[in-house]
């Protein structure tokens, strides 16, 4: 196992889309090695998620999992996820408020709207298929790692500029009321 390294924001990796990946690839021991690489390095970095293009490989493969994160204490809990060309659609007109942070945008978070309901449809790292509906914060997981995949960051998304802040500051003036309208999404949507 080896820990990439994380790209930055303003690495121009991160701005470009990254390619489907064939089945046959996605065989392979080079792709499967890989993906054990970037789930070492979400690991090793704390992240809820992690886009292959992050890790300096455009390719669209992210990991997603949340188990008892000391960065996203209040997130609903998302089993290891791999997800292989991951087509995200939209259910209804829903949106909500997530304040995301990122692992290549060092010491920032801020306030984006998120899609409350999705279908997933992607390959798992085996090839086989998924179809999922994920709901509520996982939902906003599942939407800004899929950004990333797009060349995105969350901070393009970010509407009011006046809620970009540090960790730090987060902690001190607005996780409190933000884990408010987390418990609000949880009781609405289970996760
Ligand atoms: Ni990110």
């Amino acid at each position: 196992m080896t820990l990439l390294k994380i790209a930055q924001i303003g690495h121009p990796v991160l701005r470009q889309p990254a390619r489907r990946v064939t089945l046959e690839e996605l065989g392979t021991p080079a792709i499967q090695g890989f993906i054990d690489d970037l789930v070492a390095t979400m690991h090793d970095a704390q992240g809820a998620g992690l886009a292959a293009n992050q890790v300096h490989t455009p390719l669209r493969i992210c990991a997603i999992e949340v188990g008892d994160n000391p960065r996203y204490p209040y997130k609903p809990k998302i089993p290891l996820t791999i997800l292989v060309n991951p087509v995200l659609t939209p259910i209804g007109d829903e949106r909500f408020e997530n304040y995301e942070g990122c692992l290549s945008v060092p010491d920032l978070r801020g306030k984006v709207w998120r899609h409350a309901e999705l279908r997933v449809e992607a390959l798992d790292r085996h090839g086989n298929p998924i179809d999922a509906i994920v709901r509520g914060i996982t939902a906003g997981t599942y939407q800004h790692e899929c950004d990333h995949l797009d060349g995105k960051l969350f901070v393009d998304r970010v509407h009011d500029p006046r809620t970009l802040c540090t960790w730090k500051e987060f902690a001190r003036h607005h996780e409190a009321a933000f884990r408010e309208e987390v418990r609000s999404i949880v009781a609405r949507f289970g996760s």
